[in-house]
């Protein structure tokens, strides 16, 4: 049986404002990506997803997309784009682009022609409706960042629509003209020889054909932000969008070997319908369990449990701990357990993808407020929903600025940076960055781990045990999420010993039948 390469990858998300800097203005590039190609194979990653790297005014950091078919100078150009393709491919490296389909900049210039009048051919391209009768927006629908989702255009006196920033009007992806030119910016850079793309906010692409109001969400309070006071019945996950993800699916199909994956945040039943009828849509939906879990043993089983049995016969799993877009994994469970987080990534069914810094297991980064950089923080202040701490830049050594730039970075690096930092840890058997590497290799090495079932072993309120088998081939994965020791009885009869402890010793241990767990710890265990 062959497997696609994205079915044994793991993918290493790279927020390129903060990858590496080569120009010296504090801001992360292509060239910068490039340069560091070395150190995600001696990582032992297999793919890159790039976040955007478009033309855009960056009101929402290149998710505002003025040209789909072009690069920002912050960045480089198509050269240095073409450049990093060619070396990335050159070391077997695979490289994703993300998709942003949902809305463009307010300065792209279809959206410009959109709004110069009502009778222009690029009007219907966007979402535009007329007040409702007090002159308000048409409907009850919030912005994600807060707000309505409707902003008035004095121009031609009507509303357009904006899932995000007004700076972010809403394509109208029912009309077909508009899915004629999406899909030939996905030609544009699948003939440039990108192997996929992640598709910016999915289930977002088709809305209500009524533009019905959303009903309220009787489990929303002041504290949390204004997006979850409607429940997005209506302008989101419509049925039809299955149609739209099946017209990319097929586009990706006219070239060999591309990965379509989708950015999804819904409960797993609905998740899993964007893998397509016949597994026609996403490749891969993002399964986003991880980012919002309780991190309990038993919270953790049950949501890999219901995943598998959600999932469709013969769709491939995937796993993702962090993104650009939450709190980081060592930020949301502290050092000792992101250990135990990376394990559990890098064991479990289906391909991960790795979030660039949780590798070194870079946490909470405060920032000042008059630092604060994110549109989302700005809009809704004090609820912590910033996501800045998130995005700081990479931390290669010990010189200034980590080595990410000779100058001030766009965000601030932790302040353990001269000790977290890829120079050091990459020294240090003990340290997070090792633990990674070791895991990712040997998630290579062995088929049970990137092609063989899951199967659970035991679980109480401290412990997770499960195996990991293909054929003969089984390997053993027991995590201790408590910040207590743990005995755990081992139900295996055959020989087996210590691979991997998450504190980087233990390596060849044999096991008996009760195994000790320090505080923390987590264990990969293999035939003997
Ligand atoms: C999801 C992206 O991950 C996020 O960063 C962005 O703000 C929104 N989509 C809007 O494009």
């Amino acid at each position: 049986m062959t497997h696609k390469w994205w079915e044994t990858a793991t993918i290493y998300q790279i927020y390129p404002r903060s990858f590496q800097d080569s120009n010296g203005d504090g801001i992360g590039d292509l060239d910068g990506i490039r340069q560091r190609l070395d150190y995600l194979l001696w990582l032992s990653v297999d793919a890159i997803w790039i976040s955007p790297i478009y033309p855009s005014p960056m009101h929402d950091f290149g998710y505002d997309v003025a040209d789909f078919c072009r690069i920002d100078p912050i960045f480089g150009s198509l050269e240095s784009f073409d450049r990093l393709i060619e070396e990335a491919h050159a070391k077997q490296l695979k490289v994703i682009l993300d998709f942003v389909p949902n809305h463009t900049s307010i300065a792209h210039p279809w959206f410009e022609a959109s709004r110069q009048s009502r009778a222009d051919p690029k009007r219907d391209w966007y979402i535009w409706r007329d007040a409702a009768p007090d002159g308000g927006p048409p409907n009850n629908w919030i912005s994600n960042f807060g707000g309505s989702a409707w902003t008035w255009d004095a121009g031609t006196e009507q509303y357009y629509y904006h899932a995000y920033l007004a700076e972010q009007p809403d394509l109208n992806w029912r009309n077909p003209n508009v899915q004629a030119a999406m899909h030939e910016v996905l030609r544009f850079w699948l003939r440039r020889g990108v192997d996929g793309v992640r598709v910016d906010v999915m289930w977002h692409l088709i809305k209500d054909e009524k533009f019905r109001d959303n009903p309220p969400n009787p489990a929303w309070t002041k504290n949390d932000p204004e997006i979850d006071r409607l429940l997005q019945i209506y302008s989101t996950d419509q049925p039809e969008v299955h149609d739209v993800v099946s017209g990319m699916r097929k586009v990706l199909e006219e070239f060999e070997n591309r990965v379509l994956i989708g950015e999804i945040y819904l409960p797993v039943e609905k998740l899993v319908a964007y893998y397509g009828r016949n597994l026609k849509g996403a490749h891969l939906p993002f399964n986003f369990q991880l980012l919002n879990t309780a991190w309990t043993a038993p919270h953790i089983a049950d949501l890999i449990e219901t995943y598998e049995a959600a999932l469709p016969e013969r769709g491939w799993p995937n796993w993702v701990l962090s993104n650009h877009d939450r709190a980081r994994i060592a930020a949301r469970v502290g050092p000792e357990q992101a250990r135990v987080a990376a394990m559990l990534l890098l064991t479990l069914r289906g391909t991960p993808t790795l979030y660039y810094g949780d590798e070194l297991g870079i946490g909470h980064v405060e920032i000042a407020p008059n630092f604060v950089r994110d549109p989302w923080a700005k809009h809704e202040p004090g609820l912590g929903v910033g996501r800045d701490p998130a995005r700081t830049p990479m931390q290669w050594g010990a010189s200034a600025y980590a080595g990410f730039s000779k100058h001030e970075p766009w965000l601030p690096l932790t302040p353990d940076h001269e000790a977290r930092n890829v120079a050091v840890m990459s020294d240090d058997k003990t340290s997070i960055l090792f633990l990674v590497r070791s895991l990712l290799k040997f998630r290579r090495e062995h088929e049970s781990l990137s092609l063989g079932g899951w199967r659970l072993l035991s679980q109480n309120s401290d412990v997770l045990a499960y195996e990991r088998c293909n054929g003969n081939n089984r390997i053993f994965v027991v995590l201790n999420f408590t910040a207590n020791p743990q005995a755990w009885s081992a139900p295996i009869s055959t020989k087996v010993r210590i691979a991997i402890s998450t504190f980087g010793d233990r390596r060849g241990e044999p096991i008996g039948s009760t195994l000790s767990l320090r505080a923390n710890e987590g264990l990969l265990i293999e035939a003997a």
